[in-house]
């Protein structure tokens, strides 16, 4: 397996490879590729880790030999959220990062499975769709918006709450990634119960996780090092699912039926070609239907954004 990260000398970027070092299977190839001059340096310093992941760094303008034969690529790549900003006041420097990321990628490895974190995430991917679709290679199983913050945020608070093990805790989190259109559904975590009011406290936390984090770190950034755990939790279930592992489950921000909107974040099952089967997202509560119909206008709106910036 051979496993880009673009953006690797960023944040998220440098805690991500740390993790896909230590956690890759053996023999697999680890790229690192960032504009940031010292990111052969970022490989240098990881390439003393002893595990056996070989990792090679690349800067410069163009991405090619980070994205030569690889099967799964991850970006990172974009600026970060301060306090006072939404994720979409993201979009004027972010877009054109996806885009130019995209093209290359359709250029040297349209087979790829492409994890996109760089946000605004409803929209980028939007981009990164029409970008592959522009040149003829967009496969919509092969594309993902990487929502897995969401979902070990939700676990973790879960968790905090009803004194669980997190790791024993399962929410699955449908919709889109920025303030509303995050839905975590409570009513399905197993095991558990929750009041009505602590649906409503909890359901905002986890939508507003992100604020809280870029609040907290104070004009130094948003979240790094937890969505570098997370974005390691979802690079290597693609991973897994390349190898044949079957009944590889996790939620995603992907192109569905298009029964709610475009891209809609989802459980899916990944195999070897990515997606193999969008899953039912089960019953919601008449809270969550309400909130899934309260968030399709703006998730609508962000998708449209991303299809017309490339048009
Ligand atoms: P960061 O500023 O620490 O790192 C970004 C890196 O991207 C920098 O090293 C920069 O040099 C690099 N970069 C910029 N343009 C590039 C290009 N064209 N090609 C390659 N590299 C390029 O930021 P970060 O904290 O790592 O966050 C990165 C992005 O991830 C932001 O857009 C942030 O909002 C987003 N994010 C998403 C989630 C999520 O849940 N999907 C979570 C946290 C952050
Ligand atoms: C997050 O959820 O932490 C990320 O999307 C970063 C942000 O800007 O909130």
């Amino acid at each position: 397996m051979k496993v880009a990260v673009i953006g690797a000398a960023g944040g998220i970027g440098q805690a991500l490879a740390l993790l896909l070092k230590n956690r890759l299977p053996a023999g697999s190839d680890l790229a690192l590729y960032d504009i940031a001059p010292f990111t052969p340096g970022v490989a240098v310093d990881l390439s003393h880790i002893p595990t056996p992941v070989s990792v090679k760094g690349y800067c410069g303008e163009d991405p090619s030999p980070a994205l030569k034969g690889a099967d799964v690529v991850l970006i990172s790549a974009g600026v970060a959220r301060k306090p006072g900003m939404d994720r979409s006041d993201l979009f004027n420097v972010n877009a054109g990062i996806v885009r130019s990321l995209a093209e290359k990628i359709a250029d040297v490895c349209p087979k790829a499975l492409v994890g996109i974190i760089t946000n605004p995430v409803n929209t980028t991917v939007a981009i990164a769709a029409e970008v592959f679709k522009a040149k003829g290679v967009y496969d919509k199983k092969r594309l993902f918006g990487i929502t897995t913050l969401d979902i070990i945020r939700s676990e973790t608070f879960v968790a905090d709450l009803k004194s669980k093990d997190p790791s024993q805790v399962s929410v699955p989190v449908i919709g889109g990634h920025s303030g509303v259109t995050i839905l975590p559904l409570l009513s399905q975590v197993k095991g558990v119960s929750f009041t009505e009011e602590e649906v409503a406290a909890l359901t905002p936390r986890i939508q507003n996780a992100g604020t809280e984090v870029v609040e907290a770190k104070a004009g130094s950034g948003s979240a790094t090092l937890s969505m570098g755990q997370a974005a390691c939790r979802f690079g290597l279930s693609l991973v897994r699912a390349l190898q044949g592992e079957e009944n590889v489950i996790e939620c995603a921000y992907v192109e569905g039926d298009g029964q709610y909107a475009r891209f809609f974040a989802q459980p899916v099952r990944l195999g070897k070609n990515g997606i193999e089967e969008i899953l039912d997202h089960g019953p919601l509560s008449a809270f969550e239907e309400k909130a899934l119909q309260d968030m399709l206008e703006i998730l609508r709106a962000d998708i449209l954004m991303g299809e017309d910036f490339v048009k």
